[in-house]
């Protein structure tokens, strides 16, 4: 079961002080270290936390996907061309937003995102879409010619009991949507280590893409032991399904 660690987090915390201290590229060794299939970041357009000097330096050295989250924007598109990430995954982008609120308006938006996915797989980029738990929007995806799908897990993860369960089956039909259509489906947002394992039962889904509660957790325990944590719980929730 694949575990793509996002450092965002750790470059927020350099931001605080706009200091050197703590590198992202550092924690991204240490994910490594702990097990992490791949490596995320967040480039935003107004660069509140990774900034161009952390893309160099990780597609430089790390060894395993590196994975550029990104807005379908001009600017953002001809850096990652240049730069060429192993998987560039197109996101919503609002400036005043603390964090990515929810996927892609694949419908509305679809002119746009299917440019932008041609222009990066005319350049040899894998692009994933981050989409809401929809089998409409599943079938979007699939149609302007993505080669993957995350799934926003955030509606799941702000949920508790029968609510929870809800969200759950939206995710789980649209993994069996992707999977039926011949999409790779992966989810993200929101994952902790009390809610990850339901999600990692789901039949057919490849992997994770995990930030905040990782390195949450990271703080505490150091960053080898939280992913190394994360990657057994969702390894052992696969084994079980
Ligand atoms: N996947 C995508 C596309 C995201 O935008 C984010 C948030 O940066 C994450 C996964 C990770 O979310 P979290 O930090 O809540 O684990």
């Amino acid at each position: 079961m694949y575990l793509g660690v996002n450092v965002d987090h750790v470059a927020t915390l350099r931001q605080a002080r706009l200091g050197i201290e703590p590198d992202p590229v550092m924690a991204a060794t240490l994910a490594i270290l702990g097990g992490a299939d791949g490596i995320t970041i967040h480039l935003r357009e107004d660069r509140r936390h990774i900034n161009d000097r952390d893309l160099d330096l990780l597609k430089a050295f790390v060894p395993v996907e590196l994975n550029l989250e990104m807005a379908a924007e001009k600017e953002i598109l001809s850096i990652a061309i240049k730069k060429q990430p192993d998987l560039v995954t197109l996101v919503p982008e609002k400036r005043k937003e603390l964090t990515t609120e929810g996927g892609l308006n694949v419908k509305d938006s679809r002119k746009m995102i299917q440019s932008a996915i041609k222009r990066l797989k005319d350049n040899g980029i894998v692009v994933s879409l981050f989409i809401n738990p929809s089998e409409d929007d599943i079938e979007i995806s699939k149609e302007v010619g993505a080669d993957m799908v995350e799934i926003h897990t955030g509606s799941y993860s702000n949920e508790k009991g029968i609510r929870q369960e809800r969200e759950l089956l939206k995710v789980q039909k649209s993994v069996k949507k992707a999977v039926d259509i011949g999409l790779l489906a992966n989810a993200g947002h929101g994952l902790n280590y009390h809610n990850v394992s339901k999600i990692a039962e789901i039949d057919g889904i490849r992997g994770f893409y995990i930030g905040h509660s990782i390195i949450s957790r990271a703080v505490l325990v150091g960053i080898e032991r939280a992913v190394s944590e994360m990657k057994d719980l969702i390894t052992s929730a696969a084994g079980r399904k």
